[in-house]
């Protein structure tokens, strides 16, 4: 759906109207409109709507929608709420606080925004779709804000878009080729994608190993934002499984079939520096985004195989299912030894534990770090996306010592997001205490609508990084 969001001077003559109602019992109505709502049972829960007609009078519609306790995480259940519920008004006005700060009104226009997406592999009926197409703001004034998100808004959909799309048309080259379109759009963005003739050259063993089993082969796509004067570089890797079959240690049925979403991690960094672009963040960004599908055939690497790594680090293959870990370690190890920025952050869906662990609506935080655990998860939670983080326990790193090689990239002791976050920090080298790593397994997939987020994907990640790296600017 095309909404198009505006902050408005005045109400001028609504057809439909929505207004604010705060748990604490507040409401902010207009005079004229006052008798009418007074009697309204509305108990102002984030996102709790009330639909009031008025017939043949103007506005003919006001919804009363919650807010909570008027933080930015009810401001963004607000917007979510009054785009699905004013979904068959063409146009709705929305009276809001004057003194709105930016946070919320940026959170409210993410919602509004994020909770009109829809994917559709075929087109919705006309008589189905949503009629919403304007949204009016008025009271506040900060533009700024407003551009902030529907900027947020536009790169999470892209994230969501390719997630989202059939794995079948999404090969790891169509991938490679739709981050470099989009990048193409937008001006201080570079980027590179790697054949796999050049992963070959390079010594990108890990990416080639996982990639190999497919008839479509692995690319490498390093993304490159610059601004003028840049405060610092940070690099994102993110992992970008087209598909994950689990390879010749195949998944079960129930477990693969939602493996398109394995690219979750690539999506959100690829939105992230994309968004840093378009807001011209003084943050210098480079994605690394290996992309591969973990197939099966004669080609496919196997149980029991070394693989080697860019920088020449080896893993012994127990588990071609955990594949991620095998891809992340190549571009981290690149990142260090080439790259050498002063952040390092890579995000995946890594492991089926963290859900375990977590559940559905929190990811996993692993980082050496306090501060840079702090800040992350500060951005996350400023930016709805809530994470946890979870210890790095050094003696377990034993585990992971291979009898043939340097690593083994699968272990059966339990805590099976905790060891892959210990397996990936084994490649980052100096950057070790300026890394961090979240694992995003569960949250990359919504089951169904919830606030902002419609069933399928989430486009988890970029709305976190890219108010971090905001934080990181100054
Ligand atoms: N892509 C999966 C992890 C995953 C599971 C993501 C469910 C989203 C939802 C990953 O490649 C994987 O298969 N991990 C294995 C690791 C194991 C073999 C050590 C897992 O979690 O079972
Ligand atoms: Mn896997
Ligand atoms: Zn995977």
């Amino acid at each position: 759906m095309q909404l198009d969001i505006r902050l408005s001077a005045a109400r001028g003559a609504p057809g439909a109207l929505a207004l604010p109602v705060y748990s604490s019992g507040e409401r902010e109505f207009d005079d004229e409109l006052t008798a009418f709502l007074a009697d309204a049972e509305h108990q102002g829960g984030p996102g709790e709507i009330s639909s009031l007609p008025r017939p043949l009078r103007k506005p003919h519609k006001v919804f009363l929608v919650g807010v909570g306790d008027g933080g930015p995480a009810g401001w963004r259940a607000f917007g979510a709420a009054v785009t699905r519920s004013a979904s068959r008004e063409t146009s709705v006005t929305v009276e809001l606080p004057a003194d709105l700060d930016g946070d919320r009104l940026r959170a409210l226009v993410e919602g509004l925004k994020l909770a009109s997406y829809r994917f559709r592999e075929v087109p919705l009926a006309a008589d189905k779709a949503p009629k919403l197409r304007k949204v009016h703001l008025v009271g506040p004034t900060d533009e700024a804000a407003v551009t902030a998100g529907l900027v947020t808004a536009d790169v999470t959909t892209l994230a969501r878009d390719w997630v989202n799309k059939n794995s079948a048309d999404k090969s790891p080259a169509w991938l490679a080729g739709r981050i470099q379109k989009a990048a193409a759009k937008v001006p201080g963005v570079g980027v590179r994608i790697r054949e796999p003739r050049e992963l070959a050259d390079e010594g990108f063993g890990g990416i080639l190993a996982v990639g190999g089993g497919s008839s479509r082969g692995p690319r490498l796509v390093e993304l490159t934002y610059t601004p003028k004067n840049p405060t610092k570089h940070v690099v994102l890797v993110g992992k970008g499984i087209t598909f994950d079959t689990g390879g010749i240690s195949i998944k079960p049925a129930a477990a693969m079939l939602l493996m398109r979403k394995d690219m979750g991690g690539a999506a959100a960094v690829v939105g992230a520096l994309l968004g840093a672009a378009q807001l011209k963040l003084p943050v210098k960004v480079t994605v690394l985004a290996p992309l591969a599908e973990n197939a099966v055939s004669g080609g496919a690497f196997r149980p029991g195989d070394v693989v080697r790594h860019y920088g020449g680090a080896t893993s012994e293959i127990l588990n071609t299912d955990a594949e991620g870990r095998v891809v992340l370690a190549d571009a981290l190890a690149y990142a260090v030894r080439k790259l050498r920025p002063d952040v390092l952050v890579d995000l995946a869906t890594l492991t089926g534990a963290q859900n375990v662990a977590l559940g559905k609506r929190t990811a996993a935080l692993y980082a050496d770090s306090d501060d840079l655990a702090e800040a992350l998860t500060v951005a996350g939670a400023e930016a709805g996306e809530r994470m946890w983080r979870l210890p790095l326990p050094g003696d377990y790193v034993e585990e992971l010592v291979s009898d043939v090689a340097d690593w083994v990239n699968s272990t059966e002791v339990g805590g099976g997001s905790v060891m892959a976050a210990l397996y990936l920090r084994e490649f980052t080298g100096a950057l070790r205490p300026r890394w961090a790593h979240l694992d995003m397994s569960s949250v990359a997939w919504s089951d169904g609508i919830d606030k902002d987020l419609s069933k399928g994907a989430t486009g988890w990640g970029v709305r976190t990084l890219l108010r971090w790296l905001e934080a990181e600017a100054v």
